[in-house]
């Protein structure tokens, strides 16, 4: 039996639910994260059954477009870029070079590379540019780079998503700082997310808690309104 919910319940629920409903080996999956772990990076991706939800979300609002920022090693990119039809296309937006590299490997070993686009820069940089390749409109968005840009990738995130998508922002909680006042400003810039939304007629937004083998955060959730 588990004890308490701590952490270490946490992670053994997690580990269940991947020997149970993904015991099926996803090679590919593994391998990106086997790369990742050699190449030394941090092991911040999303947890493979947030990587589930992720691709369940895209299917949901039949992803064509999709918009990532924050690649690190292409997990979460290549959970999404999955579920994308033939035409299908994922932009993701990663500042640092040598985890673009290791995410391209990996992206290209899931067979993905024609449906993935790599950009490499700071995400506010790139935004311009694909504004003026007339990049989306998208169906879905997942925010997960700098935390303190969630807010302004949110902003340029709605007015390129079309009615009916979905633009979900990972790691708003982070342990409850959300609500702590000395959470320092990734924390300030979450309630400055939740703050703008309220104020923003064109989405019906959410948060949704979450623990898991990566601790205590949460989602948000925003679907634009038709
Ligand atoms: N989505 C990934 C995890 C991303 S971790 C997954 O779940 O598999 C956050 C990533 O954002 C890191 O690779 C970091 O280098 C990148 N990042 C940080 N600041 C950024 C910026 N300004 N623009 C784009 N990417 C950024
Ligand atoms: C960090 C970033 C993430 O996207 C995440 O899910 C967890 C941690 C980080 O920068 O520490
Ligand atoms: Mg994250």
């Amino acid at each position: 039996m588990p004890g308490p919910p701590d952490h270490n319940t946490f992670s053994a629920v997690d580990a269940f639910v991947a020997g149970t409903l993904f015991a099926e080996q996803d090679e590919v999956l593994d391998a990106a994260l086997a790369a990742a772990d050699d190449a030394g990076m941090p092991q911040i991706q999303v947890t493979a059954p947030q990587a589930r939800l992720l691709a369940i979300l895209c299917r949901t609002v039949n992803a064509r477009r999709i918009l990532e920022f924050g690649t690190l090693g292409g997990y979460s990119t290549i959970a999404m870029a999955r579920t994308l039809p033939a035409d299908g296309l994922l932009t993701t937006l990663e500042f640092d070079p040598d985890h673009a590299e290791v995410a391209w490997a990996n992206i290209e070993r899931a067979s993905l590379a024609d449906m993935v686009d790599l950009r490499i820069g700071a995400a506010l940089e790139t935004l311009p540019l694909l504004t003026a390749e007339g990049a989306g409109r998208f169906d879905f968005v997942f925010i997960d780079a700098d935390k303190v840009n969630t807010p302004a990738y949110f902003a340029w995130a709605l007015d390129h998503t079309r009615p009916g998508g979905l633009i979900v922002a990972d790691n708003v909680i982070r342990g409850g700082d959300i609500v702590d006042p000395e959470g320092g400003e990734d924390a300030a810039a979450q309630r400055k997310l939740h703050e703008y939304l309220a104020e923003e007629p064109r989405v019906t937004a959410t948060t949704i808690q979450t623990v898991g083998a990566k601790g205590y955060d949460g989602f948000t959730l925003a679907m634009v309104n038709g």
